[in-house]
């Protein structure tokens, strides 16, 4: 699908991934961007955006992703513009813990967090699922208004999710959340895709491997270097624009269905 002219909703917007990928859709000639993020820093990120593109492209919505009335809101808005048919939930958290601790001392153990565990799933699972479904929902509601019945391939490409999955969703040690999370994400965008298909609605997962974000600052000191690296067969870390122009070409090209590993090379961790 072409990105000129289309309507786009990213979260994660602030940082990192999700905000490399606002940046390349405003390059390519978004029509609008709506800029989602926690952060009060996606008002800065939205400003200089605009600034840098010479035109008000870009709209900041700050918020939780996992709020109903916040995607509702943010969906409502940017529909004023256009009904968004580009939409990439890259938010994302860690709340990385061993499944299992043992105190050596008292030989208790400790299981993770069920709280942590149930935000985690709320973040990385349920958001990039229900933001998808939301731009879906938008385009199914403008084709029935339109009396346009089932998709035809003589039409465009009616929209494009891009879930962000990760080398994790494979299983990974202290990671019990975060790669259920993500390998849900498999099955989410599976899913989506067969019943997008009636509207001509694609959605695809990328699975990044370490990518230089703010996210992967959250590893112990020392630990990419001395530990990862070597199992990262382009020997260093992916950056963002890298990820970000990975995902421009799948929302481009309609006979990418994914998964695409976008991993360096790293064979599964566990
Ligand atoms: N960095 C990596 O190595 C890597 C690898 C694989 C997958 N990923 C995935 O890519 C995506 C982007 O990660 P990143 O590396 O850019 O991370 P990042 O920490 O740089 O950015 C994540 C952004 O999401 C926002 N966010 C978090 N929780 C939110 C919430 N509840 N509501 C609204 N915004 C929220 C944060 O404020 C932040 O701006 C995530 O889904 C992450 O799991 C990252």
């Amino acid at each position: 699908m072409k990105i000129e002219d289309k309507v786009a909703v990213v979260t994660g917007a602030a940082s990192g991934i999700g905000k490399a990928v606002a940046q390349s859709l405003v390059s390519r000639g978004a029509r609008a961007v709506a800029m989602a993020d926690l952060t009060d820093s996606v008002h800065k990120w939205t400003e200089e955006l605009n600034k840098e593109a010479g035109r008000t492209v870009a709209t900041a919505f700050q918020g939780d992703v996992s709020n109903t009335e916040f995607r509702q809101h943010v969906f409502t808005e940017t529909a004023k513009i256009g009904i968004p048919r580009i939409c990439v939930p890259a938010a994302g958290i860690l709340r990385d813990a061993m499944a299992v601790k043992i105190d050596k001392e008292t030989g208790k153990s400790e299981l993770y967090s069920e709280d942590l565990f149930r935000l985690v799933l709320e973040v990385n699972l349920m958001h990039p699922a229900y933001w998808s479904m939301q731009m879906m929902a938008g385009i199914a509601e403008h084709r029935l208004t339109e009396n346009l019945g089932k998709w035809s391939s003589e039409e465009e490409i009616q929209g494009v999710a891009v879930i962000i999955g990760s080398v994790s969703s494979r299983g990974n040690r202290g990671q019990v959340s975060y790669s259920s999370a993500k390998s849900g994400l498999g099955a989410v965008a599976k899913t989506l895709n067969a019943e997008g298909a009636y509207y001509g609605i694609q959605t695809k997962i990328i699975h990044p491997g370490f990518v230089e974000t703010p996210m992967i600052g959250q590893l112990p000191d020392g630990m990419f270097e001395q530990q990862l690296r070597q199992l990262v067969p382009i020997d260093r870390m992916i950056k963002p624009e890298e990820i970000a122009s990975t995902i421009v070409h799948m929302v481009e090209n309609p006979i990418i269905s994914g998964p695409i590993w976008a991993d360096g090379g790293m064979p599964p961790m566990t």
